[in-house]
């Protein structure tokens, strides 16, 4: 824990995610299935009785002050943009925003496809309100953050990170239905076996353009299929009605929403698997995860198919797919408790071989969403 964390009132913490399945299915209005990691952002904050708000990080030397009058101008900013996304949306929301000092602390690594984003704009976000007196709603805190995300930072985002960040729960993963916001906690419960995370450790490039590039396509999609079918949302067609559209369809654009109307049925059979613990099943759901990824969505790219390549050549790995929006970042790996160090080995070695670089492994456990402690604690923490 870091130094002075007893200058501060609280500590807020919105934690990173991964998603189990599921994935560019959220913008579709389908339903994923994320869980929220002890990897998070914390944020240290106190007030300041001024008008503005003073950032400083554990990892990066810069010191940026915001002036509360004029939160719309620090878009692109490099590390302030978030934090200014958030007081400026609660702004505008007619929240309060009070002048506070802030020490953030992120866990998350940068670019890993974990949410690092997300867990600042939800923690910030829960900060700024509690620091208000404010009553704390994670669904309310998630929507603001998304709004931060979408509107001021600029990615075209689904809700699935700032959901999980928000409303996640230790030891369950959550059955979010991205079109109502309806969730089903699913105990995550593998028997003999646990996730792994890996990181491709891709240096992160277009990754906001690739992406919103996609949802563009899949909003194009929706449109042809629209010429014959009445539907609000391309993760509602089922696999028979997109069957019979899509040689009507453009190519590519078949293509990407026959992921999206397969992987939504793989969500579907991921979930009935894990509530039975049935870890082939699920692991063999996270390879055509993989491949559809790969071959249909074309989002993962050279590194994460090594990566998940080299995770599901390994013996008792049931399954390994990328997780979050892709264009680089992490895999999961469902692999055997007492074969984990020996599966890490494996994969890195093939990596390396194949990439030229060593990919990185994390150890997370499923966690709380938001964490919020007072002073007292944080010194508390501090004296672990
Ligand atoms: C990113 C986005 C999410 C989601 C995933 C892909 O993480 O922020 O909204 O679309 O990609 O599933």
């Amino acid at each position: 824990m870091i130094a002075n964390a007893k200058d501060y009132e609280y500590a807020v913490t919105a934690a990173g995610r991964i998603n189990v399945i599921g994935e560019h299915i959220d913008y579709c209005g389908g339903k994923v299935l994320p869980a929220a990691l002890s990897l998070g952002n914390t944020v240290y904050i106190r007030r300041n009785g001024t008008d503005r708000i003073n950032l400083a990080w554990t990892d990066v030397p810069d010191r940026i002050s915001l002036d509360i009058g004029k939160l719309e101008s620090y878009k692109g900013v490099k590390y302030a943009d978030y934090f200014a996304a958030c007081a400026y949306v609660l702004q505008r929301a007619g929240r309060p925003v009070l002048g506070c000092d802030v020490l953030s602390d992120c866990r998350v690594p940068f670019g890993s496809g974990l949410s690092s984003s997300a867990a600042i704009e939800v923690s910030f976000t829960a900060a700024l309100l509690t620091i208000a007196g404010e009553r704390i709603d994670p669904v309310e805190i998630a929507l603001y953050a998304l709004k931060a995300e979408r509107e001021y930072v600029g990615m075209n985002c689904g809700v699935m990170d700032q959901y999980a960040s928000a409303c996640g729960k230790k030891g369950m993963a959550m059955l979010l239905d991205c079109a109502t916001l309806d969730c089903e906690y699913v105990p995550v419960e593998l028997g003999d076996y646990t996730f792994v995370i890996a990181n491709s450790n891709k240096p992160h490039s277009l990754v906001v353009s690739k992406y919103n590039e996609r949802r563009a396509e899949s909003e194009a999609a929706l449109a042809e299929i629209n010429a014959y079918i009445p539907a609000e949302h391309l993760a509602t067609i089922s696999t028979e009605e997109f069957e019979r559209v899509a040689p009507l369809m453009t190519p590519i654009l078949a293509k990407r929403a026959r992921h999206v109307v397969y992987e939504t049925k793989r969500v579907a059979e991921a979930t009935e698997a894990m509530k039975k613990g049935d870890v082939s099943t699920l692991g063999a759901l996270l390879r055509a995860s993989h491949d559809s990824l790969r071959d249909l969505y074309e989002v993962t790219g050279r590194e994460l198919d090594a990566l998940a390549d080299a995770a599901n050549a390994y013996p008792h790995c049931a399954g390994s797919r990328m997780t979050g929006g892709g264009f680089g970042g992490s895999t999961i790996s469902l692999v055997r408790k007492d074969k984990v160090e020996e599966f890490r080995a494996f994969v890195a070695e093939r990596y390396t071989a194949a990439i030229g670089y060593a990919p990185t492994f994390y150890e997370a456990e499923i966690e709380e969403g938001i964490k919020i402690m007072r002073n007292s604690e944080c010194g508390m923490r501090n004296a672990e």
